[in-house]
């Protein structure tokens, strides 16, 4: 069955990341966040010079969904990746977040007191990986554990 709503996240995931800054990986990925509303936060990799500094996807649109007050109305979350050729992005199998993505999105997590599901697919967005962000991060530490209460935090814009 094919989830309808994965499709339309994996789908603006891929225009974001037609919009990556990858001149050094000439990887793009692009992330789509879904909030409570309906709403879609997009996000791509932007990278530096100083190539430590760059910042993925994920941590690119969830910091965008900070800033509009809505990490805690976070609801799912679409990642797609593929290396830059001529046409843009391109390639099949799924991506997956980072370690340090995982632990970002695990904020949003919490405070939105959901286990998000992270849809995952390659650039050409054929192929669908689904999974529950517990798989991708067992055992989480996170804001719990620092006494933050789960909360939507409502539309603010
Ligand atoms: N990248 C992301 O944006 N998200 C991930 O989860 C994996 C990696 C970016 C970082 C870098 O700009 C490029 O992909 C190659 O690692």
């Amino acid at each position: 069955m094919i989830d309808e709503g994965a499709r339309a996240l994996i789908d603006a995931a891929r225009g974001a990341a037609r919009n990556a800054y990858a001149p050094y990986s000439g990887f793009a990925v692009g992330a789509a966040v879904l909030l409570s509303d309906g709403k879609v936060v997009t996000g791509a990799n932007f990278e530096n010079a100083s190539y430590g500094l760059s910042l993925c996807a994920e941590t690119v649109a969830l910091a965008t969904t900070s800033a509009q007050g809505r990490l805690g109305d976070v609801v799912a979350i679409g990642v797609v990746g593929g290396m830059i050729g001529a046409d843009g992005p391109s390639g099949t199998v799924p991506v997956s977040p980072c370690g340090r993505c995982r632990q970002i999105i695990n904020e949003a997590a919490q405070l939105a007191g959901r286990d998000i599901p992270v849809h995952c697919a390659g650039a050409e967005g054929e192929t669908i990986a689904t999974y529950r962000l517990s798989e991708l991060l067992p055992a989480a530490f996170g804001p719990r554990e620092l006494g933050i209460r789960p909360r939507s935090q409502g539309a603010s814009d």
